[in-house]
């Protein structure tokens, strides 16, 4: 066997729906502690290609390996456990305070069983108490600190956006998948959230993909970038290779380009 290499390699995926081939073989490396930002027109499979990743459609063909596990055969939630976390690019969220849809993130964590729980035994009482500590501590970091207790339907749109990566934290995660982490936030909420993507990489050494539109986020972000168009991979590099790439140029005709929304 050969040692397994570290981060993640997706080599030759390709999925179809009907008809329509929305990943074809395409091959995506990413660097661990790395930012990877996945772009490409709209329909191109970003969101097709995160929901491999993650186990939700199962490929054709092809393979997907983090750390060296291979990860297409595997159902969502063994996923996770192995430490792939993501988000949406439509906002999923239960109702509730941001505390407890952070408290539901950190299910995976929870040693006390259910029974014991609502038995209140001394143990369950203690670590649901450590859970708490732990889901406040993510909020502090995601800028959710002072919203802990607060309703997410009272919260703004920015920082429901923020609760989903905050509840995606929760995870403990290695690889974080975020699809479109800032889509319809304003200028303020949008460098907030860029700074603390950015935070999570220096800080914590955590590997991130990155789909997203704004590719003035993107170049300032991303370590390295790959392109995908009509399901399949026309350029990767650097954010500064990508922009000058002819292909690339050309899939943006009509949509805004790299170069010009930067
Ligand atoms: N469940 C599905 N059934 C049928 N077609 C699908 C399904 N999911 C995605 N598609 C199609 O696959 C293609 C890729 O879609 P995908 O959502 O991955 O694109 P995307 O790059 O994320 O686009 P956007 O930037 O608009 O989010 C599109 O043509 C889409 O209509
Ligand atoms: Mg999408």
């Amino acid at each position: 066997m050969t040692a397994a290499a570290p981060g993640l390699r997706v080599r030759d995926i390709t999925v179809r729906f009907a008809g329509l081939v929305a990943l074809d073989s395409v091959d995506l490396t990413v660097e661990p502690g790395s930012i990877h930002a996945l772009i490409g027109p709209n329909g191109a499979g970003k969101s097709t290609c995160f929901n491999v990743l993650s186990g939700i459609h199962r490929p054709e063909h092809g393979s997907v390996r983090l750390d060296g596990t291979e990860l297409t055969s595997l159902a969502p939630h063994r996923i996770a456990a192995l430490g792939m976390a993501r988000t949406f690019q439509n906002i999923v969220m239960t109702s509730g305070t941001v505390a407890d849809n952070l408290l539901l993130g950190r299910h995976g964590h929870s040693r006390a069983g259910f029974a014991a729980t609502a038995l209140r035994l001394p143990h369950a009482v203690r670590e649901q108490r450590a859970q708490l500590e732990r889901a406040r501590e993510i909020a502090e970091l995601t800028g959710l600190g002072t919203h802990f207790r607060t309703p997410v339907d009272l919260l703004p749109y920015g920082d429901r956006k923020r609760v989903e990566l905050a509840r995606a934290l929760c995870l403990e995660p290695r690889m974080l998948l975020l699809d479109e982490p800032v889509a319809g936030m304003n200028a303020a909420e949008r460098a907030r959230t860029a700074g603390t993507i950015g935070e999570l990489r220096t800080r914590f050494g955590l590997t991130v993909v990155l789909v997203e539109h704004d590719m003035g986020l993107v170049m300032r972000l991303a370590d390295e970038v790959t392109v995908l168009d009509f399901g399949r991979r026309i350029a990767g590099g650097t954010p500064a290779q990508v922009r000058q790439d002819p292909e690339v140029r050309r899939a943006y005709l009509g949509a805004p380009s790299p170069q010009e929304s930067a």
